[in-house]
Formats: structure tokens, C-alpha cells, sequence
């Protein structure tokens, strides 16, 4: 097996007859050098010496490196939304979905953790926990779940604070669309189009109001209501994930407290409370059918 040598674009280039494939490699970009395997495998790092940790560390670290990329689409949903791009908004939405339902369904593996494999290494954690992913963090500040007290315990790392802090004083993406819906010409209240954007999002009637009346006619606002719904698909998927996750704990520590100092389980059921887009779920109670047909029945109950 020979391995020919060459010079190509002015890179020192490789030739090889492999499983009947002519294979080419260069001393410039590797996939190695591109991707940094050899940084990113050698951050695995027990703090125990149990086997079952070295999955509990690549489960975390790949939420990470899929959180990094919803941060990363999540703000050009947003950059979309201040241009009025609705085309490029949706198509990122789109595979926004796709890698939350990967990561929804990548709690299986976790699941296979059991409470005594788990106990193996729990001391060893001490007080981490997925409370502190500034990553998480910064996802639910971008999407409209502003709480300024959990800056705090990112203290001790001023860059981190310093990012969290900006992300909570700017708009959510769900500001961004409330705009664009009063550049479309509804009524949305101005205190919802400039305020102190660190405070949490309260919900209004007018904003719901906006929202019954882009469903109540599809035609008109397709654009609109196809991006709605896609907006809703990410909390839909984004509470799914908190459902897992703390299912997943249940089925790991059952009732204990967590690492991080909360009361475990029940801490994380009120977070299934939360919402992002508030009026997109509450406006749907009030959605009634068009009175178009034989066959429309008021759900009301008044008659047609
Ligand atoms: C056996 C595995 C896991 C257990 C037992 C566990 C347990 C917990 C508990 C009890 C909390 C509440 C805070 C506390 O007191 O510690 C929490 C929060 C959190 N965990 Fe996990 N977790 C696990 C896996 C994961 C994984 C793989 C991730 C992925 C990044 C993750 C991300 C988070 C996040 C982001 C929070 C904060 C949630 C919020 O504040 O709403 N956890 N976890």
C-alpha cells in the first residue's frame, strides 16, 4: 500500500488507494484541526472513578453543544423578525424543532441511569448542577423568561454575568414578534413595544386580542399565522423537554433535593407552568369557527 505525495494549491497533499477509493488528505484543514476532536474528547473529565459517570458527563455535554446551536438559531430568528424576514425566520424555526425533538429524545439514553448507578457518583457532584448551564439560561432570557435574580449565581465568572446581563436588558423574541405585529398594523400596547426589556413579560388582553385576530383569519395573515405557529411549536417542544428532564430525574433521585440546592423534583413541575408566549396559548380558548357551512355548531352553545 503506497501513499503518494503532492503539492496541491500550494498544500502538501496525500494519495491513497483505499477499499478501491482514491482517498486525498492535506497538512492544511483536517477534520481534526477543523472540528478540534482532540479538544473536544479530552473534556471528558471524571470527577469519580464510576464507570456510569462518563455518561451522565456526555449527556450534559451534548445538551451544551445543542443549546450552543439553538442559541445560535434562536438569535437569527431574531435578527429575521427585526427585518421583517418572515421566510428565513420560519425555514431557522424549522430546524429549530428538529434539534429540540433530538434533544427531547436523546433523554432515553440518559434513562438507562438507574438510581443505583447514579448514587455511584452523586457525592462526588457536589453542589453542580444543570441549575448553573448559563447556556439554558441564556436561551430562556432570549425567549421571554426573564428572572434577573438567576444572573446571580454566575458571579464568580464576570464574562458569563456580563452576557446574561445583556440578554436579559434586551428584547425576547417574543418582543421582537410583538413589534412586528404593530408594524403589521395591530393594536399592540405601547408599553409592550418599549419598556425595561430585564422585567418579566406580562400578558395583555390587547396582545391577545392581536393574536384571535390573525387566527380568526388565516387567509388574510397566512404569513403571520404559518410563523405563530411555529413560534408555538418551539415552547410546545421546549416544555416537552422540561417534561422529560424532570421525569428523568424522578425515575433517577425520586423525591431528594438536588445538587444545586432546590427541592428536586417539584422544582422543576413549576417550570411546566411557564410560558414564553403567553397570548399564543390563551387566545385559543377564544378561537371559535368561522360561521361559513351547514355544519357550523357554536361552541358556545348560542346557536348558530
Ligand atoms: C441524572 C441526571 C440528572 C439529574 C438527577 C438532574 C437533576 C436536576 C435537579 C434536581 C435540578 C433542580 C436544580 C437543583 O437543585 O439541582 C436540575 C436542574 C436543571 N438541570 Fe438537571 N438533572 C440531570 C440531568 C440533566 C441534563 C443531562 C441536563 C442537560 C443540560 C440538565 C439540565 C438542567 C437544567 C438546565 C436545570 C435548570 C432548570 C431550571 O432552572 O428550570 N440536567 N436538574
Amino acid at each position: 500500500m503506497t501513499i503518494r505525495s503532492f503539492v496541491e494549491d500550494g498544500v502538501e497533499t496525500f494519495e491513497a488507494q483505499i477499499d478501491g477509493e482514491t482517498i486525498q488528505w492535506d497538512k492544511g484543514l483536517s477534520y481534526a484541526r477543523h472540528l478540534q476532536t482532540e479538544r473536544l474528547l479530552s473534556a471528558q473529565v471524571p470527577v469519580s472513578d464510576q464507570p456510569d459517570e462518563m455518561l451522565f458527563i456526555i449527556m450534559h455535554q451534548t445538551m451544551e453543544l445543542w443549546l450552543k446551536l439553538l442559541l445560535h438559531e434562536a438569535r437569527l430568528v431574531v435578527t429575521a423578525l427585526q427585518t421583517d424576514d418572515l421566510d428565513h425566520a420560519g425555514k431557522t424555526l424549522d430546524r429549530i424543532a428538529t434539534i429540540q425533538r433530538h434533544m427531547i429524545h436523546s433523554w432515553e439514553v440518559l434513562a438507562t441511569l438507574t438510581p443505583h448507578d447514579f448514587m455511584t457518583f452523586r457525592g462526588f457532584l457536589r453542589k453542580a448542577s444543570g441549575f448553573q448551564s448559563h447556556q439554558y439560561r441564556e436561551l430562556e432570557f432570549m425567549l421571554g423568561n426573564k428572572r434577573a435574580d438567576l444572573v446571580l449565581v454566575h458571579g464568580d465568572d464576570p464574562a458569563v454575568s456580563e452576557r446574561l446581563s445583556a440578554v436579559l436588558h434586551r428584547p425576547s423574541l417574543y418582543d421582537e414578534l410583538l413589534r412586528l405585529l404593530a408594524r403589521r398594523g395591530f393594536a399592540i400596547p405601547a408599553a409592550h413595544l418599549e419598556r425595561d426589556w430585564s422585567l418579566p413579560y406580562v400578558a395583555s388582553p390587547a396582545v391577545e386580542d392581536a393574536w384571535l385576530a390573525v387566527y380568526s383569519d388565516v387567509e388574510a395573515h397566512w404569513d403571520l399565522y404559518a410563523l405563530a405557529e411555529k413560534i408555538t411549536t418551539l415552547e410546545y417542544y421546549f416544555q416537552e423537554w422540561r417534561f422529560k428532564h424532570m421525569k428523568t430525574v424522578a425515575r433517577v433521585i425520586g423525591q431528594k433535593m438536588g445538587t444545586g440546592g432546590s427541592a428536586g423534583v417539584d422544582y422543576l413541575v413549576k417550570a411546566l407552568n411557564l410560558s414564553f408566549f403567553p397570548e399564543l396559548w390563551s387566545m385559543r380558548t377564544r378561537l371559535v369557527a368561522a360561521k361559513v357551512g351547514p355544519n357550523y355548531a357554536d361552541p358556545a352553545g348560542a346557536g348558530a
